[in-house]
This record gives C-alpha cells, structure tokens and sequence, in this order.
C-alpha cells in the first residue's frame, strides 16, 4: 500500500466513525478515498451523500479495491464478523472497539497470523494518547515492571464532579447523561468493564499476556456515595477508576479497582474526561502519557493515525506475545499466567455487616460504625473480591488503599 489516496471503508457513523471523517477530511498528509460507510438503521438521517452509505456490509466486505476497512460501530459480535471477514478477504482492519477486541483478541490474532493482514486499534484503548504503539515499539526492549491507569473519561468526569463539587453520585451521572459525558445505560463505564477491556489491550502490547474479559478482576464505581469522596478528601487523597497490570514475579496482576490517590500521584490531577497512563520501566523510571480518552476527534484521530500507519504497511510485530508464546510450549499465555494469590488493603463501605460475609478478610485495621456510614480498612483475599464483579446485588464500595 502507498500513501497516493488510499482507498477507505468505514464500518459506523456514530461518535467516532464522524469523527474520524471530520478529520480525514481535514488531513493535509493523508489522501484518502470512503468508498462506502457501513451502518445499521435505515431511518438515519445521514450527514453524507446516501451513495455513500449502506446497510449491507457484503457490499464492503466483498469488494477488491479497498485497501482498508475501519471498524467502530457498537454491535460486538457483528464487529468480530466484520474485522475477520475483512482480513480472510484480504483487507487490513483498524478497530476502535475494545469490547469486541478483547473479547475476541486470540481468534483475531489467529487470523492475523493466517492472512498476514494486520489488524491495529490505537483508538481503542487510551482514546488520542498514543499508548498502544508505544508500548509496542518504544518499550521492546525495555525491562517493563508495571502500569497503570485513568482509561474511562465518564468515571473520571462523575468522580471529578463528585469531589469539586461537593455532589452525590446519582446527580452527577444524571447531568453527565444530559451532556453527553455518560451513556443512557452507564454500566459498562460505571462497572469497570470498559477500562477492564482497555486494559486486556495494554497487558497484550505491556507483557504478551491475554486475558480474557472473565478472568480479569473488575470494581467499579457504581456505588460508590458522596461519604466516600469525604473520606478521601479528609486524608488528601483523590478516588479514581484504575486499570492496572503488573509483573509479580513470573505472573501478572492485571485488574481494574477503586483507589485512593495520593497528591504526589501523577494521576491526582487528571480531572473530568482526561485519561491518564503511568508506566514503569526498570531503567526509564515512570513515565506518564495524559489527552483525551475518548469523544469524536480524539479518537477519530487516534483512528487517522492508525490508517496513516497502514501505508507503510504498520503492523504490530507482537514481540512480547510470541516471546511469552515460546517459553509457554507454543500457546498464547494468558489465565494460568494471573496471579490472583494475593492480599490486597481495600477500604470497604457497607451497610449491614452481612454484606461483607463472602469475603475472604484476613486482617482488619480500621473499622468505623455510625448511623449513617460503616466501612472497614482490612486486608482482603484478592479473589474473593471477584464475587463483586459485575454483581448488580451488591452495595458495597470497594477501593484500594
Ligand atoms: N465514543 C467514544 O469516544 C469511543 C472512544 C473509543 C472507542 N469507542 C468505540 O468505538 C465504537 C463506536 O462507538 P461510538 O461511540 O461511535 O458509537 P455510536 O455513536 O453509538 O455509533 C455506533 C455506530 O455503529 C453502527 N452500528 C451499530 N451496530 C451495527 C451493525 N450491526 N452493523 C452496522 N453498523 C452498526 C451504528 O449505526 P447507525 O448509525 O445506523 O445507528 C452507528 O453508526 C464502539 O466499539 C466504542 O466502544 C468509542
């Protein structure tokens, strides 16, 4: 592929697939030709010429001259169907979706390895900040110890409001719906599944690891009430939403939790959207990466920059993967390689003292009770803390310490 004028297929026209059409029609270096944009719902009013659009996607998928097909739509099963089509029928993929890419990341790499097609996904994880390349490329050959993350601008936003503010989670997510800040139905950024997903993505390019969506441990925000940002803020400590990955001797600690933020802490003042990635090398020290996590242009732009890559034929190389494939008898690592024995400090607020019997807590070191809030210092076993992932039941506000 050379960079004369590309030919282009786009799969949605939402947040980001407008975005990215914004600006590669504002590309100065760029030439690039949509041949056609794949969408779902026919009733759509479209800001494009209707030749431009279908609601077929064999129409994209089948034909010879495209040289990319870009992935960002939001249907995870039909996105799978999309990127792997494209590449058996000989095309390169770029893909914003995170969901889909973690959920289906060995099958896809497979793929790859069979068509030779690359498939790459900067805007999936991180939004504009150029993470996933970086840790690809820049850290090959370095001794990567850990890293971790503000990766979900909606958590960030609600728990930045919630503090400046002075203001109770269900206001906040509310005002951040009407903005635009928050999905009609948050869970999946309030839960901890989209930063779970984003950081599978940077575990794979950080370590080699792959990590499927259930084995990742992942705690949310979803309970989290004004006491707890008091708490905080009475010790100078900041609540954020982190994706972290970890070396731990030869295993990995890659989980998404609560944490209390200290303010010699990089990430202490990345505030309402921004996204914010620390990462720790045994010779570089820490290095943080700061922009915009997500939106139009952000990520649109963060897709520009993958399709720019493809004309000189970028590829992931997938060096820690396959390096972590050979000293594993040729499998991918993944599972067997998370460490989940371990006890880690959380604070835990709950209601009734019935509500904390399913965990595994080893050692309390504050406890306070009142009439109107409980909660507990205490070392706690890793993997009990699971029985709260994605468990809509559960009231507990659980964050490390
Ligand atoms: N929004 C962000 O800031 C952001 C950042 C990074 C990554 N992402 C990821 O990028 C992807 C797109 O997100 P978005 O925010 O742009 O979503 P969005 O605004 O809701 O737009 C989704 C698009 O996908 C299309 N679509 C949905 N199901 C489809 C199907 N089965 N076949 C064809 N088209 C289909 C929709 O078609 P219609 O137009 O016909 O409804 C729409 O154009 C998601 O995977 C998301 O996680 C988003």
């Amino acid at each position: 592929m050379n960079n004369e004028k590309i030919s282009v297929a786009l799969f949605g026209f939402g947040c980001v697939g407008q975005g990215l059409y914004d600006v590669l029609n504002h590309s100065e270096v760029l030439q690039a030709n949509i041949a056609r944009i794949g969408v779902k719902d026919p009733k759509k009013q479209r800001s494009v010429d209707a030749s431009l659009i279908t609601y077929d996607k064999d129409d994209i998928l089948n034909r010879q001259d495209l040289d990319v097909v870009v992935e960002m739509i939001t249907d995870t099963d039909e996105a799978y169907a999309i990127a792997k089509t494209a590449m058996n029928n000989g095309m390169n993929v770029v893909s914003a979706s995170k969901k889909m890419l973690a959920t289906y990341f060995a099958e896809l790499f497979k793929v790859q390895e069979d068509t030779g097609k690359a498939l790459i996904y900067e805007g999936a994880a991180g939004g504009s900040i150029p993470i996933i390349r970086t840790l690809e490329e820049y850290y090959d050959n370095e001794l990567l110890g850990s890293l971790r993350g503000i990766l979900n601008g909606t958590t960030n936003y609600i728990l930045t409001r919630m503090e400046l503010e002075n203001k109770d989670y269900g206001d906040v997510l509310k005002d951040a719906q009407a903005s635009g800040f928050a999905e009609a139905d948050p869970w999946l950024d309030v839960a901890g599944f989209d930063t779970m997903y984003k950081t599978i993505l940077l575990s794979v390019h950080a370590f080699g690891v792959v990590l499927k969506p259930e084995d990742v441990l992942t705690l949310g925000i979803q309970n989290i009430s004004f006491d707890d940002i008091r708490y905080a803020r009475e010790k100078g400590l900041r609540i954020k939403l982190i994706g972290s990955a970890a070396k731990s001797a030869d295993k990995f600690r890659v989980y998404v939790m609560p944490r209390f933020i200290s303010k010699e802490d990089e990430l202490f003042n990345i505030l309402y959207e921004y996204n914010a990635i620390e990462v720790e090398g045994a010779f570089s020290c820490k290095q943080s990466f700061v922009g915009k996590g997500a939106g139009s242009h952000p990520t649109g732009s963060a897709v520009l920059s993958d399709i720019s890559a493809l004309t000189y034929n970028y590829k992931y190389a997938y060096k820690k993967l396959n390096k972590l494939r050979a000293l594993n008898g040729g499998r991918i690592a993944g599972n067997e390689l998370l460490d989940k024995k371990f006890t880690t400090r959380v604070y835990i607020r709950f209601g009734d003292k019935e509500e904390l019997r399913d965990l595994d807590i080893q050692h309390v070191v504050e406890e306070y009770r009142s009439p109107k809030v409980n909660f507990i210092i205490a070392d706690v076993g890793f993997e009990s803390l699971y029985k709260h992932k994605g468990n809509k039941d559960s009231k507990l506000f659980i964050c490390e310490c």
